[in-house]
């Protein structure tokens, strides 16, 4: 299957995107990500798992309760004062938001970070959440979905299910930063895998020096 493979955009086009976070390790991922989309025109529809908020506040050793205050977090801590981006706070159990239909179109479905649970229940079809009925709906419309998982080591549940889904036409991106680019702080390993959603989303970022051959000199 190679629907949703293809770059979605071109850079002058305002991305849709449905932005899932699931309850898993990785914070800084999602905040270095969201530091940059924040600064891009478009629209973002935010759904936000209560376990990822309870994970937020012990990563960032905070104290949000719920996904405006994480999203005022980051704004007030990367000190952003122009937003370009709208953010729509959407209720992670309201089955019935517009998003949770595909007459609704957005680009793309990124689930960052994702839990195992998360994916085994998205590939299992299940919709019982705002993000998996996304994830669902992003599938059956042939649209992109990009999950985030994050955890070590795998078993084989946990493989089985990213293979199938990368079968059904997902996009599996393991929070799994490189090391070539000699990342300072954590930071850098953050906008690493932000920058390569921004890739798979069709835009260059510009979050981490590009790879150049005389670099292996
Ligand atoms: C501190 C903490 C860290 C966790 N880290 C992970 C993780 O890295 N990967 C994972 O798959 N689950 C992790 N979990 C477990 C999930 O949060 C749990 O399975 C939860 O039910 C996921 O629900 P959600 O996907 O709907 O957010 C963690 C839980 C806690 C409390």
């Amino acid at each position: 299957m190679t629907n949703g493979r293809q770059l979605l955009k071109n850079s002058n086009d305002e991305l849709k995107l449905v932005l899932g976070v699931a309850g898993a390790s990785g914070s800084i991922y999602l905040a270095r990500f969201v530091k940059k989309l924040l600064s891009l025109k478009g629209e973002t529809h935010f759904v936000v798992s209560p376990a990822s908020i309870r994970i937020f506040r012990e990563e960032f050793n905070c104290k949000i309760s719920n996904p405006k205050e994480l999203l005022d977090y980051l704004i007030d801590i990367y000190k952003i004062e122009t937003i370009q981006n709208k953010f729509h706070l959407k209720n992670f159990n309201d089955i019935g938001s517009d998003i949770a239909s595909g007459s609704n179109i957005w680009d793309a479905t990124l689930v960052l970070p994702c839990s195992m649970k998360t994916i085994a229940s998205i590939n299992a079809g299940l919709t019982e959440n705002l993000i998996e009925r996304c994830a669902d709906v992003t599938l059956k419309e042939r649209r992109r979905l990009i999950l985030v998982p994050r955890e070590t080591p795998f078993n084989q549940i946990h493989l089985r299910n990213m293979l199938e889904l990368d079968r059904a036409g997902g996009i599996i991106l393991p929070a799994s930063p490189g090391f070539y680019q000699m990342p300072k702080t954590i930071d850098d390993l953050g906008d690493f895998i932000a920058g390569r959603i921004f890739n798979l989303l069709g835009i260059d970022a510009a979050l981490f020096p590009k790879w150049l051959d005389d670099q292996s000199q």
